[in-house]
């Protein structure tokens, strides 16, 4: 006689899944880690998709960019977070020029996979990048754009600037972004943009769009895990929240993240 276990593992979200989620209008709620024990809090509060950010150089190692990442960096954050996971897809980033050529990328994405144990890898910008995109996703290597305010572009960008602002701005981001979808990628991130201009790439996209300050209209959110709950010093972002506040354990801050996401009472 076959007996149900006490507590089943939860089936794992997978890449397909995250299309189904937007097909079905159910918000993705993605938060960052960089740990065993944050990656295993973000599980149990219900988060969707872990993000192994390059922030990691910002929030963990207290640099200004995210530019002195390594990808040893990555791999060895992604295998911490990793343990810590049942449910949630693990997405990597691939740090500063760790992308900057097909083969390089190729390998390194492989790494992520293979020694980190990703599902994912994450990486910024259209243009030169779509070749790497389709050669990551020809090697079987799913990939997650990422456009907007790209932070390993912070010099060009002349610091961290909310992007899109003019017509010929908006309009690029437009066609950037149905550029990568048009190059296999299978998620994008879209960070610091105006909302209306979020919310109508989101409606032009069949792939899940995921937004950081980029308003209400995005398919999910993705916040820096140690911003939602007060960790990171100085200066938090206007577009995030102390969702400590008010509760008295990090598990239900993290819960009442995962629930005001859902319930579409994040962002406002
Ligand atoms: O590096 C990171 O944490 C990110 C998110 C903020 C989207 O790219």
């Amino acid at each position: 006689m076959y007996v149900e276990p006490v507590n089943p593992a939860p089936r794992p979200v997978t890449v397909p899944a995250l299309r189904t989620m937007k097909r079905r209008g159910e918000k993705i709620v993605a938060l960052t880690a960089y740990d065993y024990s944050f990656a295993a809090l973000a599980d149990a509060a219900g988060v969707d998709l872990v993000l192994v950010g390059d922030s990691l150089g910002m929030v963990v190692q207290g640099h200004g960019t995210t530019l002195p990442v390594t990808m040893d960096d990555m791999v060895y954050h992604t295998a911490c977070v990793a343990r810590g996971l049942r449910r949630p897809l693990l997405v990597a980033d691939l740090p500063f020029l760790a992308d900057a050529d097909v083969g390089t990328a190729v390998r390194n994405g492989g790494r992520l996979l293979a020694e980190g144990g990703a599902a994912m890898v994450k990486l910024e910008g259209a243009g030169i990048r779509l070749p790497v995109i389709s050669a990551l996703v020809a090697h079987g290597i799913p990939v997650c754009a990422h456009l907007g305010l790209t932070p390993q572009s912070v010099h060009q960008l002349g610091g961290f600037r909310k992007q899109g602002k003019t017509e010929a701005a908006a309009a690029q981001l437009q066609a950037d972004a149905r550029a990568v979808q048009e190059a296999g990628a299978q998620a994008l991130v879209l960070e610091s943009v105006p909302d209306e201009l979020a919310a109508a790439i989101t409606s032009a996209l069949a792939i899940p769009v995921i937004g950081i300050g980029a308003g209400a209209g995005c398919d999910g959110q993705i916040l820096v895990g140690y911003d939602i709950i007060g960790l990171t010093p100085g200066h938090r972002p206007s577009f995030s929240r102390d969702f400590l506040k008010g509760h008295d354990s990090l598990v239900d801050a993290v819960g009442a993240y995962v629930q005001a996401v859902r319930g579409g009472e994040f962002p406002q």
